[in-house]
């Protein structure tokens, strides 16, 4: 294209010249392809815009400003492109707004059951193995199942007011699941071979092994010629089982007045440097029988009941009784 006028002479070269620069910058595929581009274009020495500069030495007066302008606005339009360009190629395959799936992936927040639901279901799948089924009572008992058909009279300083929750007359928040034990035979016959699980209440002081509202895990097994020995053997067999074939535990000779004899359990507790009780047991009081109409001369039996916040603490190494119940995710969400 060539016209009479320099100056349109000029910054028709100059369009051209803009108009393949940009072109060269968005066909550019990698980084070497748009460098060249750019020493085409944009080089300082022997650029094709540097060149057009030399044309303004040949224009009038008046038309250098028109052409300046002009020069100034490609200059700038090529070096925007080369920026874009030299980012595009930069960032091989990348689409704006894709997800990069080679990026590691954010966890979702997942909830889970608490330690102590954990432990429960646990408990009842390791004892369902050893054939007990799971029976249930409420947690508001009356003084019947609570005390008197366990052999604990209306006399007796385990159903004083201070070491109770009672919340009327002649009731109360259970105090031990051994009110299950009662429940339990009342409505079938012997053979019995049962677990409960549950919350009980008691106004203890609180402090790293004692809270005052737990959960215990009673056990109760009547046939014939149920012993001691069948005791023993199940409460060891379940020791080992749950926390580990090293755990140490011992029988101490005790006294409840719903068994004789009576023992309470201990195991070592972590560290190794003192025993922590974990329950109690014996062989069901004849009294007992008597008072849900079984025969204490056909049947025998045993029962246990032992803290399930203490087991769950002896299994996990936890150290305070008191992070089951302060709801602090750091310490739940490690189970
Ligand atoms: C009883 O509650 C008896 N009913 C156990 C029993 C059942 C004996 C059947 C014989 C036959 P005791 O009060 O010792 O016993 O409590 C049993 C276990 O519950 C304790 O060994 C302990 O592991 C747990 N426990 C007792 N009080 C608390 C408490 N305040 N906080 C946490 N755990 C406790």
């Amino acid at each position: 294209m060539s016209t009479a006028n320099p100056l349109d002479d000029a910054l028709a070269r100059l369009d051209s010249l803009q108009a393949e620069g940009l072109a060269g910058f968005a066909g550019a595929k990698d980084e070497a392809a748009v460098e060249a581009v750019r020493i085409d274009f944009l080089g300082l020495k022997q650029g094709r815009l540097k060149a057009a500069q030399e044309a303004l030495k040949t224009l009038g007066r008046a038309e250098k400003p028109v052409y300046g302008q002009r020069f100034n606005a490609a200059k700038q339009a090529l070096e925007a492109a080369w920026e874009a360009s030299k980012a595009r190629v930069g960032r091989p395959g990348e689409v704006a707004d894709a997800v990069d799936v080679t990026l590691p992936g954010s966890r979702p927040k997942i909830g889970h059951r608490h330690p102590l639901t954990q432990t429960a279901e646990e408990l009842i799948d390791l004892f369902g193995r050893f054939g007990f089924a799971v029976a249930r009572g409420p947690e508001v008992e009356d003084v019947r199942h609570n005390f008197e058909a366990l052999n604990i009279p209306s006399t007796h300083p385990a159903r004083d007011p201070a070491d109770n929750f009672y919340i009327g007359e002649g009731t109360l928040l259970r105090s031990q699941t051994s009110t299950v034990q009662i429940r339990t035979m009342e409505s079938q016959p012997p053979p019995v071979r049962v677990i409960a699980i549950g919350r009980v209440f008691r106004p203890d002081e609180t402090d790293e092994t004692h809270s005052p509202m737990f959960h215990q895990i009673e056990g109760l097994m009547v046939d014939k010629g149920v012993t001691m020995a069948d005791l023993k053997t199940v409460l060891r067999l379940f020791a080992t089982s749950y926390l580990g074939r090293d755990v140490k535990i011992r029988f101490r000779p005790s006294f409840f007045p719903f068994t004789e004899p009576s023992v309470e359990v201990d195991m070592l507790w972590h560290g190794g440097d003192r025993w922590v009780e974990m329950g109690g047991a014996g062989m069901v009081d004849p009294n007992v029988f008597r008072a849900v109409g079984y025969d204490p001369d056909e049947v025998s039996g045993f029962a246990f009941g032992l803290g399930i916040e203490r087991l769950c603490m002896r299994r996990h190494g936890i150290k305070d009784i008191r992070s089951f119940y302060q709801n602090d995710v750091r310490f739940l969400g490690q189970f």
